[in-house]
């Protein structure tokens, strides 16, 4: 198996993962939803999109600083939420957390983590929580008043998951949450010994079965216990009440992930949010989901005045992400790039993920002629819905 260091881009590291993980977890990660129709036109879309550069322009001091929320950062990304990845290596959201940090950008905790957020906080990193709400809202309030207590200041409500997405796959390789036993998730397990014993085994030998951290007390269940209780289940009656309590409640920022249409992030900068995903969950959740690049440009120039404007979504190169910025985002969440660097080389595979993906998009930059995030950002996404447009709409700097 090469190493991490050798790999040469994130479909590398995703081939490196592919081999350590187990089956169950390896596909629970990587693959879509339903027939996976919105995972191929994600990679579509950013492929049908041409960049189209300006020549002769000095990008030799380019740089890829930017400012998030007013803080200025060394790169656009954060390190978007995923649930169990203190699966895919022991601690895994702690050695997420640290390669964040050692990038300087934010780590988004999931509210799904197998590590608490006060153990993740102790990294150092700055850190962000996903919030789903929960059908109790008295439970989903008490661990919003617990992340606040960990010192988290930025909560990314998501709010694209009525309800658990078919992922048929799932089912058919007996991983799940809560897992099922079988004979083909024990063969399974048993011939990737490595995982087994670095991973599971080591929290068996810790502290035991891993479970969900930011589940109550009274329903801390094993990951593998079937009566996960009713009240922390996801919950399919959250609508904008919710979010105006949310804002009630949290003093800090809000940000709503999973927004796909131009009225709910009108809607959204009218409930007082700061910020919005523009996101269709990696591909994961509505089979039918806009790819975000083709909604973006819109999004971003309605609102993008009102509030802050981050995409996601497939991004696998820095061309990606420079595209997402080009259509008007403010920064790229990164999901399973971040999973595959980090199942192939623990926290320096997650760092060495975020430097491929750095160093693609300044590249692509001095190719394109743009010196900054900003100038990307400046970049025209042809004449949007023009009539008489071409089917491929080219971004063009403007400097
Ligand atoms: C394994 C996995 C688990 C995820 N869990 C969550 C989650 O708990 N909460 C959430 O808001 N998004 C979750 N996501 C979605 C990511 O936050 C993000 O939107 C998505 O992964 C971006 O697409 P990408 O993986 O192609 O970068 C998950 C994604 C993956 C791959």
């Amino acid at each position: 198996m090469p190493r991490f260091d050798a790999c040469l881009n994130i479909d590398e590291l995703r081939r490196v993962a592919r081999r350590r993980l187990p089956r169950g977890l390896f596909e629970y990660i990587d693959r879509g939803t339903e027939d996976e129709a919105s995972l191929r036109a994600l990679r579509r879309s950013f492929e049908d999109v041409p960049l189209v550069p300006r020549v002769l322009v000095d990008t030799s001091g380019r740089t890829l600083r930017t400012p998030l929320f007013g803080v200025e950062r060394p790169l656009p990304f954060v390190v978007a939420p995923t649930a169990a990845a203190g699966l895919v290596r022991h601690d895994g959201e702690v050695l997420l957390a640290q390669a964040a940090k050692a990038a300087g950008v934010p780590f988004c905790v999931s509210t799904q983590s197998i590590t608490s957020v006060e153990a993740i906080a102790a990294s150092g990193a700055e850190l962000w929580f996903q919030l789903y709400v929960w059908r109790d809202r008295t439970l989903t309030h008490d661990l919003l008043e617990r992340v606040a207590r960990a010192g988290v200041g930025t909560l990314i409500l998501t709010v694209d998951t009525a309800v658990s997405p078919k992922r048929e796959y799932n089912q058919r390789n007996g991983f799940g949450v809560p897992i099922t036993p079988s004979l083909r998730g024990g063969l399974d397990v048993a011939s990737h010994p490595v995982w087994l014993w670095t991973v599971l085994l080591r929290y068996l030998r810790t502290g035991g079965w891993p479970g969900y951290a930011h589940y109550p007390a009274e329903f801390h269940t094993r990951i593998t216990d079937a009566a996960a209780s009713d009240r922390v289940k996801l919950c399919d009656r959250v609508d904008w009440s919710d979010v105006a309590e949310l804002r009630r409640r949290w003093s800090g920022r809000i940000i709503l992930k999973g927004i796909l249409s131009l009225a709910d992030a009108r809607r959204a900068a009218e409930a007082g949010m700061d910020g919005i995903v523009v996101s269709n969950h990696g591909g994961r959740n509505l089979d039918a989901a806009p790819a975000p690049l083709s909604v973006l440009p819109r999004i971003a120039g309605e609102v993008g005045h009102r509030l802050t404007v981050l995409a996601d979504s497939g991004v696998r190169r820095g061309s990606d992400a420079a595209k997402l910025l080009a259509a008007g985002a403010a920064g790229v969440l990164l999901g399973r790039s971040m999973l595959y660097g980090l199942a192939a080389g623990g926290p320096a595979g997650a760092e060495h993920a975020l430097a491929l993906l750095g160093d693609e998009l300044s590249r692509t930059m001095a190719l394109l002629g743009c010196r900054s995030v900003a100038d990307l950002r400046a970049c025209r996404f042809g004449a949007v819905e023009a009539a008489g447009e071409p089917a491929v709409r080219p971004l063009t700097p403007v400097n």
